[in-house]
């Protein structure tokens, strides 16, 4: 094998520079992000490319065309990860197109474009609650009151960016001009490939999502005295939001996806007393934008409801969406080919995980090309696996991807 082998030594490389001890933990603008970011720039320099931290904390690695003036083809994903991670989500897609490079390198090969892998800084969102930070600013998309948001600690984002040695003042600046296509290849974090028992698929869209803050107030009490028709319980009262969020999205499970990922008495709570305030977060994500807006406003409909009837107060706050991202059809259709060339039957799946080529779709053709998730297709755990010999193939199906990839139709 050519490629596997080194990669997966690389993702578990890799999954030892964490914040916890015994779980892989790796969030934005973290010394583990500096030390993750600088190992993947050695990587890209032996593989022949330029490779430097950019103003948002992304390394960006540069394969440069032979002409100066050629067309940019941007590829990469995220170095960053959830909470107890596995140690394959967004690190594949940086490492595969550096062994591209690295093979296309060592035989002397320049493209006719100028590739860009990029290590995203952020993707997942853990410590700033928004996600997408990084490729959100290659794309042009970079809001900047994301600057003022506060991580568990009371750091901001801005002073988090600076102390790492990033330039808020240069984030506008990162915007690319001149992208024709990006493409992504990424495990695809669920069971569809496992099940049909192929390596690797073609995208055909990437689900959108919002994501939102909900605050529920209610009256704090003894929890021997007050009794209960008097209460106003903030966290029965969530629960019941909870469930009725899950019921929602179940009902239209083909379309909707629905999740309560972080719930808290506010000060923690006490077990004598009842809960006065609550906060939770929602994430809803459809392939069908208007669907998924429509969800939103059924479920707050629902919980002002049952806020309503229990005597607390809410706050909905919406913070993050992302629409829907078509694959574009004849990127598609060239990854279809490298899979077909490797004699391997070609799969269309959707994404229902967000992905950093979600943020190029506006301003480029983007692409992606997932590979066989193990283990009953877990992700977000570390119970996360990749195949050595699926890594081996869907490094050379994106080699065979790159060698063919012509910028001229994509080009003005
Ligand atoms: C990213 O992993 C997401 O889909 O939330
Ligand atoms: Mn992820
Ligand atoms: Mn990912």
């Amino acid at each position: 094998m050519r490629f596997g082998p080194d990669i997966l030594a690389r993702c578990d490389a890799l999954a030892a520079i964490s914040e916890d001890r015994d779980r892989l933990t790796r969030t934005y603008l973290t010394p583990q992000h500096r030390a993750a970011g600088e190992t993947i720039a050695g990587w890209m320099r032996d593989a022949g490319m330029e490779a430097r931290f950019d103003a948002i904390g992304n390394v960006v690695g540069r394969y440069v065309a032979a002409d100066p003036n050629a067309p940019v083809v941007v590829t990469g994903s995220h170095m960053d990860s959830v909470v107890d991670a596995g140690r394959y989500d967004g690190i594949f897609g940086i490492l595969a197109p550096i062994a591209c490079v690295d093979d296309l390198h060592a035989r002397g090969r320049r493209l006719p474009y100028t590739l860009e892998i990029v290590a995203f800084g952020d993707e997942e969102g853990v410590r700033f609650g928004v996600s997408m930070l990084g490729s959100r600013a290659l794309a042009g998309r970079f809001d900047m009151a994301a600057l003022d948001r506060r991580d568990a600690n009371g750091t901001s984002l801005r002073e988090a960016l600076v102390a790492f040695g990033g330039d808020p003042a240069a984030i506008a600046s990162l915007a690319r001009r001149g992208v024709v296509a990006y493409v992504e290849t990424h495990i695809e974090q669920g069971p569809v490939l496992l099940d049909a028992g192929l390596p690797v698929g073609v995208v055909t869209s990437i689900a959108g999502g919002t994501r939102l803050a909900v605050r529920v107030e209610g009256l704090a009490g003894h929890a021997g005295t007050v009794p209960m028709p008097a209460r106003q319980d903030a966290l029965a009262a969530a629960a019941e939001m909870v469930l009725a969020i899950e019921r929602h999205c179940a009902e239209r499970a083909d379309t909707l996806v629905g999740t309560v990922g972080k719930l808290a008495v506010a000060g923690g709570g006490a077990i004598n007393v009842i809960p006065g305030a609550v906060e939770f977060t929602v994430d809803l994500r459809s392939g069908d934008d208007a669907r998924r807006r429509a969800a939103l406003a059924a479920v707050e409909a629902e919980c002002r409801t049952i806020a309503a009837r229990r005597r607390v107060t809410l706050a909905w706050e919406p913070f993050f969406e992302l629409a829907a991202a078509p694959c574009d059809a004849r990127l598609q259709a060239q990854w279809a080919a490298a899979v077909a060339a490797h004699g391997v039957p070609v799969r269309h799946l959707p994404s229902g995980a967000g992905h950093d080529a979600m943020e190029f779709a506006k301003l480029a053709p983007i692409a992606m090309l997932f590979v066989r998730c193990g283990n009953g297709g877990i992700s977000h755990s570390p119970r996360e696996t990749l195949a050595v010999e699926d890594a081996e193939l869907a490094t050379s199906v994106f080699l065979h991807f790159l060698e063919h990839f012509d910028p001229a139709p994509f080009s003005g």
